[in-house]
């Protein structure tokens, strides 16, 4: 199974953010851990603050991947390009979010692209990576 995570802007800040919100561990190590304890899956990492770089990459995976795992930081509450790339792959995309985006400010609580993602996991730390891959297994 080939999954694709695709991480959003400030999310490489990951460790060193808010760490108060994000948590003490960067990505890369978590993604170490994971990838270790599912060595079945074929895991691809890509991360981009920069929007039209995000949409590039759902195009280039959207059509072969098996799922795609997303968390577009800030563009989830701002970008109808994301969400029209999303509508327009074929590959499922999990919308996800370390915090919950629910219990923050009003602004965090729309996701234009939750209506062309299969499912959202929010706020259950970097958990909510693994959540995402556990629907796809
Ligand atoms: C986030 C929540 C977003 O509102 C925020 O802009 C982020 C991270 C999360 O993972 O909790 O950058 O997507």
């Amino acid at each position: 199974m080939k999954i694709q995570i695709i991480n959003g802007p400030n999310l490489n800040l990951l460790g060193t953010r808010e760490k108060s919100i994000y948590g003490e561990s960067g990505f890369e190590p978590f993604l170490k851990e994971l990838s270790s304890k599912y060595n079945s899956v074929e895991f691809s990492y890509y991360q981009s603050n920069v929007e039209g770089e995000l949409i590039n990459k759902l195009h280039e995976v959207g059509f072969s991947y098996d799922g795609i795992i997303m968390n577009a930081g800030a563009y989830t509450h701002t970008s109808v390009g994301i969400s029209d790339a999303i509508a327009g792959i074929n590959t499922p995309v999990v919308e996800v979010h370390i915090s919950n985006v629910y219990a923050r400010e009003e602004y965090r609580h729309v996701s234009l692209m939750a209506k062309n993602c299969k499912g959202i996991i929010t706020g259950f730390g970097l958990k909510s990576y693994e959540l995402a891959l556990q629907s796809f297994l």
